[in-house]
């Protein structure tokens, strides 16, 4: 099905996030584990693995609207060794996904595309479990302090 080249580019657009999103996620459950938190870097892998579901729905939804998915390009990566400095780094990883989520959603709402929007919608509830879940994670730090909060992550 032909698709509308603004959607295809916007879809390219959120493909680099997610991309970008998998790349710091990876290292940074790489960084953890390495320092044996190995509760944290699993959870942290998990939330790769969604990223990369989601990436791959995006191609599907590309190649659709017989686009051209382009996986070369990453948007901003942003690696932290301090898990503060991590957490605050997803978390606005996160924010950056949700927002181009909801643009893109009202520009297929606006192109009449119901599709793309509902497969927009489904990984924008996700990004959006994502930056709860983070936020808890640093509340909890600064209450627990760091000592505390990762001999929970063990
Ligand atoms: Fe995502
Ligand atoms: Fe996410």
């Amino acid at each position: 099905m032909k698709g509308n080249p603004e959607i295809i580019m916007t879809l390219n657009a959120i493909l680099s996030q997610e991309l970008a999103a998998i790349n710091q996620y990876v290292v940074h459950s790489a960084i953890d584990a390495n320092q044996l938190y190995n509760k944290l870097a699993k959870k942290i892998m998990h939330r790769a693995q969604e990223e990369m579901k989601h990436a791959d729905l995006i191609i599907d939804r590309i190649l659709f609207l017989e686009g051209m998915p382009i996986v070369s390009n990453l948007a901003e990566i942003n690696i932290g060794i301090d898990i503060a400095a991590q957490i605050n780094n997803d978390i606005k990883a996160e924010q950056i996904a949700i927002n181009i989520y909801n643009k893109a959603i009202d520009q297929a709402e606006e192109s009449l595309d119901e599709g793309t929007r509902k497969l927009l919608s489904h990984n924008l509830k996700d990004e959006e479990e994502h930056l709860n879940y983070l936020e808890g994670q640093l509340s909890q730090l600064t209450t627990l302090g760091k000592e505390n909060f990762l001999t929970e992550q063990i």
